[in-house]
């Protein structure tokens, strides 16, 4: 393995920039060049592909974003679009990818696999944490930490002016941060009608994906990269990186959407957090 490219995908979310740091650092210890692609699927379509230094991914660990920029490429489920991606790859004579986003972004990898023999190894980075087989996604934490921050801040205002507050926050349907619901101000028309406070609407939205990843994310991101490119160089293709109690394991790509999905222990965790709040 003599030359990999690294993309990020979807949503941005805070401690991609670790993971790509880690990726394209651990590969220049091994003597592997390492190319960015740029605006995720659209940069393979585009030729926005360039080869890194060690000063592009220095200094980068603190910031949130992808230094690589992200978009989103709904022609990408084309496979006359995904030929030509694999035709720009192949000219760069990259013979590895490491694609940093959630499920979509998987999608879109397996399919490169698949369809043109490109050895790709997916790192889950988003903040859902919405994909099957691994406990943590790069971003979650420090979105959590966000939201509780913002809940802190906003039940103090809330206490001093005996109001009710309503927050939205922002994800699709994994429930980790109980999103998903509706919207904000629909529910808000109902719960006017029972609380007797006066009632306030919050919407976080996309303020939950910016700022410093946390310690954990960059620590998390920091082992999925390095852990891609070791997988790369062992000739994996296919494969995504996982956390499992604690552990950095590999499961199959497609696992992301077809998996198992293991929802005993957040059962429980739900069900604790009922007794608590009564
Ligand atoms: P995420 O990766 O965070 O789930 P999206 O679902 O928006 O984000 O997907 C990101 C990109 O991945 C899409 O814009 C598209 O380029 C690509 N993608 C998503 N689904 C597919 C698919 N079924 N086949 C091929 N490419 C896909
Ligand atoms: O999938 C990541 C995510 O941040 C979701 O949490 C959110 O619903 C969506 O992307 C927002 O997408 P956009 O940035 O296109 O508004």
């Amino acid at each position: 393995m003599k030359r990999i490219a690294i993309l990020t995908s979807g949503g941005d979310a805070p401690g991609m920039n670790a993971a790509i740091r880690s990726a394209a650092k651990f590969a220049f210890y091994h003597g592997i060049e390492v190319f960015g692609v740029r605006r995720g699927y659209k940069g393979m379509i585009d030729n926005d592909i360039f080869k890194m230094t060690s000063s592009d991914v220095s200094g980068i660990i603190d910031r949130g974003g992808t230094m690589l920029l992200s978009a989103r490429l709904p022609e990408f489920k084309d496979p006359e679009v995904r030929k030509i991606a694999a035709d720009n790859l192949k000219d760069h004579e990259i013979e590895g990818l490491i694609v940093i986003g959630g499920d979509g972004s998987f999608h879109g990898a397996d399919l490169l696999y698949k369809e043109h023999g490109i050895r790709v190894i997916g790192i889950p980075g988003t903040i859902d944490n919405d994909i099957i087989g691994t406990d943590f996604t790069i971003g979650y934490d420090t979105t959590l930490n966000i939201i509780i921050e913002a809940m802190v801040r906003l039940r103090d205002t809330a206490t001093s002016h005996e109001r009710t507050y309503l927050v939205e926050v922002m994800g699709r349907d994994a429930g980790d941060f109980s999103e998903g619901v509706g919207s904000a101000y629909e529910i808000g028309k109902e719960l006017k009608k029972i609380v007797d406070t006066e009632l306030r609407i919050t919407v976080l939205g996309h303020i939950q994906r910016g700022g410093s990843p946390s310690a954990f994310d960059r620590v998390l991101a920091t082992k999925m990269g390095a852990r891609a490119v070791k997988e790369l160089m062992s000739e994996e293709s296919g494969m995504m990186i996982c956390s499992e109690s604690n552990k950095i394991t590999t499961k199959f790509i497609d696992y992301a959407w077809n998996g198992i999905v293991d929802d005993t222990q957040k059962r429980k965790d739900i069900e604790l957090a009922h007794i608590l709040t009564k």
